[in-house]
């Protein structure tokens, strides 16, 4: 009797297990303050409170044609920079997707559940067909079905996701639901995350499109390895209106991103930002726009350089928690295996 109530009692005091959050993100080169406010920096206040696991998404980045030394380079790049932005191995988990072939795995045996007609509406397929047509490889139109098994495959009860992932994410739903309908209850079907602060970051130059390190305008987008000279001129050089008043406006596409971006960076309500720039013009606002970030950016390119200079070190990491990974991966593949009928793994 005893001894009933005193597990009982140990059993109402374990903390309820911690939700899990699955993310990667792909090594396509460079990183900018659009990716880092809107995406990235959420992977560290997201750790504490979750049971985050996250991977470079190396194997999506092969579906466009990659220069072997620059995709490995990018990709050591990738885990540095995550590592500089706050992400702790300490409480979570950071690895390559390639080092966990689990991935790959479970992505052809959820292909075989994943409809042709599905796949072929996918906007993200479309754009990004139009836009290679020299390559339109059958890993272009399978790539949402990866991403349906990176998700289930740990698990993941939620899924931090842009506005461009939506519809992969409800892929996902729909692929683990068909199957858990057939096999009895295998995957948890995940839920988006939406971050409480994620801010959407337009383009310098023209901002009614988004930021993007692909524009062929370098002044448009501020990456998170530009010099503090270098981004403090782009912020001067960024499109404004003739107005000259700092607050927010219909007609004001470029000013309300800059408002975005301070407030994002230093926390400011538009309140304090609008009385900290009255009498003044977009000048010393561009400036202190520019300044701000600069101090965010610094210590994260000190911290990314010095990782940097231990590549051995930093796949080392990458490594260990993959195989992490693959303990978690390995779990589900059991079971998928055994309900589908495959020889034991
Ligand atoms: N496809 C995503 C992107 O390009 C990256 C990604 C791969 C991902 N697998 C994922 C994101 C799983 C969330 C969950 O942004």
């Amino acid at each position: 009797m005893s001894e009933n109530i005193t597990s009982a009692a140990a059993a109402e005091a374990k903390p309820p297990r911690k939700k899990r959050i699955f993310s990667a993100i792909q090594p396509s080169g460079e990183m900018t303050i659009g990716n880092y406010l809107g995406a990235i920096r959420n992977f560290s206040a997201m750790q504490d409170e979750f049971e985050c696991i996250y991977a470079t998404a190396n194997l999506h980045t092969l579906t466009v044609r990659q220069d072997p030394k620059v995709f490995k380079a990018n990709t050591e790049q990738l885990y540095a920079m995550l590592l500089a932005c706050g992400v702790d191995r300490s409480k979570c988990l950071l690895f390559h997707q390639s080092l966990v072939p689990a991935h790959a795995e479970l992505s052809w045996i959820l292909s075989t559940y994943t409809q042709f007609g599905e796949l072929s509406r996918m906007t993200q397929f479309k754009d990004k067909s139009a836009r290679h047509a020299d390559n339109i490889n059958a890993g272009l139109f399978t790539y949402p079905v990866l991403m349906v098994a990176d998700i289930l495959l740990y698990q993941a009860d939620m899924v931090p996701i842009g506005a461009d992932q939506k519809q992969h994410l409800e892929l996902t739903r729909d692929v683990a639901e068909r199957f858990n309908g057939i096999y009895g209850n295998v995957f948890t079907v995940p839920d988006p995350y939406i971050p409480p602060i994620a801010a959407r970051v337009m383009s310098l130059a023209d901002p009614t499109k988004k930021m993007s390190k692909s524009d062929d305008n370098t002044r448009s987008f501020v990456l998170m390895t530009d010099q503090p000279s270098t981004i403090m001129k782009k912020f001067r050089s960024a499109v404004t209106d003739c107005e000259a008043v700092v607050c927010r406006g219909p007609e004001k596409a470029g000013i309300n991103n800059l408002m975005d971006i301070y407030a994002a960076v230093t926390g400011k309500t538009d309140d304090q930002i609008v009385a900290e720039f009255e009498g003044k013009g977009y000048g010393d606002f561009k400036t202190a726009v520019g300044e701000a970030v600069v101090a965010m950016i610094e210590p994260i390119q000190q911290e990314y350089n010095a990782l940097l200079k231990d590549r051995k070190y930093l796949n080392q990491c990458a490594m260990e928690d993959a195989e992490k990974a693959a303990a978690i991966a390995e779990r589900t593949m059991q079971k998928v295996y055994k309900k589908i009928g495959l020889p034991r793994r």
